[in-house]
Formats: structure tokens, C-alpha cells, sequence
């Protein structure tokens, strides 16, 4: 146990799903100083998580400790913060987030979910209050930002020391004071695919026409100037201009593009499958993916805030 709390009163963490996101979560906390217990209904990839964390600790200059728990009740007794990262599903966030609530009476209670209602998740909490959205970027210990989502009824002690802690783990901590599905993040970033899916469904180009006009244009231009500066770089009147123009004909769907399900149903499934819009040969996913890291992580260092 610390002597020393860490930002915003908080010594000891629990992890709740130690999948993709959760592990490295429980890292990033044990590295920062704090005690993490992790936990996950697999007893298999809780083994394999608790190493991944212990070795992301190893790198804290005062770290914490990285154990395991093969109960919730186990995991999340008398912590300060619980952070869950279990499967996608609003019933079983739900469930899980009413079983904390009851179990730990003081601890912050964090949800990792990508597009969900905070307010929903939190809708059975014995102490909504103590319920926010923290939305980790993957990889949770690369992507600077993380999205401090307030649910209707999280308090501001809540989110204060959440922004704190996370601050103090070196992630870049953002409010996002309504809880809209998608919050900031994905809201912005599936307006983009939503048109270039359409694009592509549409006839206009083909689909490795989409990507090469979006790598090559607004890509290389993102990463250092968002979207509100450069309107305002480009002039509000261009601007308005533009979207007079331009908006009247975008996609407006309020439904996925019938061509997902198309190629679903057909068995293509992206990566995943070997075929998706294009096509995946063996070994082009895991290229992929290392080339991804590189490249952000390149990115990072001159333009990290
Ligand atoms: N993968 C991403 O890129 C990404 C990015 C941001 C946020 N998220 C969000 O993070 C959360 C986790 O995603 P992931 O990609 O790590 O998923 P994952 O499938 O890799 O891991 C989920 C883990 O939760 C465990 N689990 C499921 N139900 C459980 C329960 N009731 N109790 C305990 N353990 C349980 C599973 O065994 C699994 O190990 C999701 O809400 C997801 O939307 C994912």
C-alpha cells in the first residue's frame, strides 16, 4: 500500500475485463504508483493479462503492484477506483455496474465503454454519482487522450478527481460535459466513415480511391490541426461557403450502409475474414497493424498536447 495517494486520492485500482483495453489499462494505473488488482470472467486471459500489466508496471519509476482476483467482490474490495473494460453490451455493463456500486461503497466507478450512454451504464448504481465515462483510445498506453465522459448524474468530485488521476498517469484528459452517444471521439470519427462507406456504396470511387484521398489529404493535416482551427485557418466564410455547397448532399443515414450488411451476409468481414472492402492476404493484418504503431508513434512526440 502507498503511503502517498496519487492525484485525486486514489492508491488502489481494480480492472474489470483484462481483454485488449483492460490489461493495458491496469498497466498504465500500475505504472503511474497504483495497486491494481485485475480481474475477468476467463481465468486464462487473466493470467496472460496479469503479465502484460506487470511488464508495462516494470517501467514506472515508483510502481505500483499488479495482482489478480478471480472474483469481482474479490477484486474491487475496499479499492479507490474500479475501472471496468468488459465486452460492449449495455446489460452486462449494467449488471456489473450495480454489483460495484454495492460491493465498494467509496470507490470511483469508470467505464471504458466506446459509444454507450454513461447514464445508461450507470442506470441500476447504488451511487450514480460516482459513475463516469473514461473512454481509453487502443493502444491505452499510446493514444494520449482519454475522454472524461460526465453521465447525467456523475458528481463533480467524480470527474475532478478522475481528470487528476489520469492527468498524473500522463494520459491527456479531456471533459466532455454531455453524454452523447460516441462522446467526442468517435462521434467525429464515424461521421467520416459513414461517408466514406457511402462514397464508395455510391459509386463515386472505388474503396482504395477513399483511403489514399483521406491518407493523403485531411490525414497528413490532422494530427496537427483540428477541424475548429482549421475552419477558422481557412476563414468562416469559406467555411459557411463550403458547407452551402457541400452538406446538402452528404450522407444524412441514420442506419448502418446497407452494403455492410451485404458484405457481411456474404462472409467478408474485413481483416478478419482475408476480404473486406479490399482484401487481407495472410500477414497484411499484422503488417498492418505494427506499421500503425510506428507511424503514431512517430507522430507523438512533436505534436503530444
Ligand atoms: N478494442 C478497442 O479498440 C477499444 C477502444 C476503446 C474502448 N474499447 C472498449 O473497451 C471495452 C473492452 O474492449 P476490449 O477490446 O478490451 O474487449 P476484449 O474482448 O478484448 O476484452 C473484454 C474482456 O472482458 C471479459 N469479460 C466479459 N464479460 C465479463 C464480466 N461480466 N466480468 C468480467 N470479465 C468479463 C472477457 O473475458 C474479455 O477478456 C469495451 O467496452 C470496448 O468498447 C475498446
Amino acid at each position: 500500500m502507498l503511503a502517498q495517494p496519487l492525484p485525486g486520492d486514489i492508491s488502489t485500482a481494480a480492472v474489470i475485463g483484462a481483454g485488449l483495453m483492460g490489461r493495458r489499462i491496469a498497466g498504465v494505473l500500475a505504472r503511474g504508483g497504483a495497486d491494481v488488482v485485475l480481474t475477468d470472467a476467463n481465468p486464462d486471459i487473466l493470467a496472460e493479462a496479469v503479465g502484460v500489466a506487470t511488464e508495462m508496471a516494470a517501467l514506472g519509476q515508483t510502481p505500483g503492484t499488479v495482482t489478480s482476483a478471480l472474483t469481482i467482490a474479490e477484486a474491487v474490495a475496499g479499492v479507490d477506483y474500479v475501472t471496468e473494460a468488459v465486452i460492449e453490451d449495455l446489460a452486462v455493463k449494467q449488471e456489473l455496474i450495480a454489483e460495484v456500486s454495492a460491493l465498494n461503497e467509496h470507490a470511483i466507478i469508470a467505464t471504458n465503454t466506446s459509444v454507450l450512454p454513461v447514464s445508461q451504464i450507470a442506470i441500476n448504481a447504488t451511487a450514480p454519482d460516482r459513475v463516469v465515462g473514461t473512454h481509453w483510445w487502443n493502444p491505452p498506453d499510446l493514444i494520449p487522450i482519454v475522454e472524461v465522459v460526465r453521465g447525467e448524474h456523475t458528481s463533480e468530485p467524480t470527474m475532478q478527481r478522475t481528470l487528476a488521476l489520469l492527468e498524473h498517469l500522463g494520459k491527456l484528459a479531456v471533459r466532455v460535459d454531455r453524454d452523447v452517444p460516441g462522446f467526442v471521439g468517435n462521434r467525429l470519427q464515424h461521421a467520416l466513415w459513414r461517408e466514406a462507406i457511402a462514397l464508395v456504396a455510391d459509386g463515386v470511387c472505388d474503396a482504395e480511391t477513399v483511403d489514399l484521398v483521406c491518407r493523403n489529404t485531411i490525414g497528413l493535416r490532422l494530427a496537427k490541426m483540428g477541424p475548429i482551427e482549421t475552419a477558422d485557418y481557412v476563414g468562416l466564410d469559406l467555411t459557411r461557403a463550403i458547407h452551402q455547397a457541400v452538406l446538402p448532399s452528404l450522407n444524412t443515414d441514420a442506419t448502418a450502409n446497407a452494403i455492410l450488411t451485404e458484405l457481411i451476409e456474404r462472409g467478408d468481414l474485413g481483416a478478419k475474414s482475408g476480404q473486406g472492402f479490399t482484401s487481407w492476404p495472410p500477414g497484411r493484418r499484422e503488417q498492418a497493424a505494427s506499421e500503425l504503431a510506428a507511424h503514431v508513434k512517430n507522430q507523438l512526440i512533436p505534436n503530444s498536447k
